[in-house]
């Protein structure tokens, strides 16, 4: 895959090192940093991409969601609107009475793998993986590991199917 670097301070996007594929579409208000976005991706408006998350080939990011560093999002997924992802467990905003620097905290990393899907307002946990095919209940909060395939749902999400119905 090759990349271009866009950089891009308007009134309508902000983009300062964002490697890109080819044919990826970003949409108007979306605030994105330091990440990649592989082949024919699109990314909604008002989503926010920190920096070291990648997202792969031909995903579709809806509007008003939040890729945080530490994510790594496969080809093909789906992130429905206005999906966290999360990547601190145990936030605070100082540390000894000062605003926390990076030092002072610590990414947990979470993987979407291939041709997942996840429903609008979902929550994800930090240091889980959502597996190849899974599906995500609109407003889950996804706190484990969710396998290959399943469709899960609910706060804390639990299997509701263990084969998504357009699974072979
Ligand atoms: C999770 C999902 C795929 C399940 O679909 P399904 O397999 O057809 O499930 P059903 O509608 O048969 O529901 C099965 C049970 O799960 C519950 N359920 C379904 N979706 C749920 C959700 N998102 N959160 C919590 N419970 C849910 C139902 O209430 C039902 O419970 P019951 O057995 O106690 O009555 C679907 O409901 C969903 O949330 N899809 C995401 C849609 C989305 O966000 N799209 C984004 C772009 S528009």
């Amino acid at each position: 895959m090759s990349f271009t670097v866009l950089n891009e301070d308007s009134p309508r996007r902000s983009l300062v090192h964002v490697r890109v594929g080819e044919g990826v579409k970003i949409f108007n208000f979306v605030n994105a940093y330091g990440c990649e976005i592989g082949d024919g991706t699109k990314v909604g408006t008002f989503v926010e991409i920190q920096k070291n998350a990648r997202i792969g080939r031909n995903c579709k990011i809806s509007s008003h969601s939040f890729v945080c560093e530490g994510v790594e999002i496969a080809d093909d997924v789906f992130i429905g609107h206005n999906v966290t992802f999360i990547n601190d467990r145990f936030p605070r905003a100082t540390a000894a009475g000062k605003l926390q620097t990076e030092a002072d905290w610590k990414c947990e990393a979470t993987k979407v793998e291939c041709g997942a899907s996840i429903g609008s307002s979902a929550t994800i946990l930090c240091g889980v993986t959502i597996g190849a095919g899974a599906i995500v209940g609109a407003g889950s909060v996804v706190t484990k590991n969710v396998p290959a395939g399943a469709v899960v749902a609910g706060n804390p999400a639990r299997v509701l199917r263990k084969k998504a119905p357009d699974l072979a």
